[in-house]
């Protein structure tokens, strides 16, 4: 067994609206056990929309104490966020609007101003934040694409560098190209990291991460993500995970 297989765990569940309970069932436990301050960086990309819109409905829209949390991005387009492929759009549709979340404790990034600008703006509001070298967010969402980026974080880009910084601009390799992304050492700070991938398109880019070798310097930049709070979590749908079991998708 690898080395990346004692720093993952694997949940497999039959289908999506069954990755996006339990991701909630997740969201809300860790929001539970802090104290004043929930910090959580939500995932970009079309697959948490079902998780978000599960968030914003009862039980959780009544049970969770909203008032504690701090929502940030883990990445946005340098896009307004009336933009149709805006990531703060999509979360306000489906769950920002519709949770008492103070205002002054949404962060959204301000991709309307540029990649460069707004991943300043942003290193400065966290750092205001957080404190200290690097932000410990309590929680991290992030998706999984077909070529094993996560976040805003794409194989042989310079946003994979070595940095100091906790947001960085990143270029993606087709449209909206500019992009802001925490950076692998934000990511790797956080105390939990919840990756939520659903679908057959995401079976090559899961089979490849779980296998990466950490000594594999073209490893996927998703196989990167060894948060020090614990082992990065999956909650990925049967037929995502077909190549980790070998069984068909129904
Ligand atoms: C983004 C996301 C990105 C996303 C994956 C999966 O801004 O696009 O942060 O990392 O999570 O590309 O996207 P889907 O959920 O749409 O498949």
């Amino acid at each position: 067994m690898d080395a990346s297989a004692t720093e993952i765990e694997i949940a497999i569940l039959p289908d999506a609206t069954a990755v996006a309970r339990a991701v909630a069932g997740i969201v809300a436990a860790s929001s539970q056990t802090a104290d004043d301050d929930f910090s959580i960086a939500l995932s970009g990309g079309q697959t948490p929309r079902l998780l978000y819109e599960t968030l914003a409905s009862e039980p959780y829209l009544s049970r969770l104490d909203w008032n504690k949390w701090n929502v940030w991005w883990g990445d946005e387009r340098a896009v307004p966020p009336t933009d149709e492929m805006s990531n703060y759009r999509l979360a306000a549709e489906a769950m920002m609007d519709r949770i008492p979340v103070p205002p002054e404790r949404v962060h959204r990034i301000h991709g309307e101003i540029g990649s460069r600008a707004a991943a300043l703006s942003y290193e400065t509001e966290i750092r205001q934040h957080f404190g200290g070298e690097m932000p410990q967010f309590d929680l991290i969402l992030l998706g999984l694409g077909e070529d094993g980026h996560t976040a805003s974080l794409f194989p042989g880009t310079q946003a994979l560098q070595e940095t100091p910084l906790a947001v960085v601009p990143s270029v993606a390799p087709w449209p909206p190209r500019d992009r802001i992304t925490l950076s692998l050492p934000a990511i790797n700070a956080a105390h939990r990291v919840v990756f939520i991938v659903v679908g057959r398109e995401k079976a090559h880019a899961l089979r490849m991460v779980i296998a990466a070798d950490q000594e594999d310097a073209q490893q996927p930049p998703a196989a990167l993500v060894r948060p020090v709070g614990g082992a990065a979590q999956f909650v990925v749908d049967e037929a995502a995970a077909l190549f980790l079991t070998g069984a068909p998708a129904q």
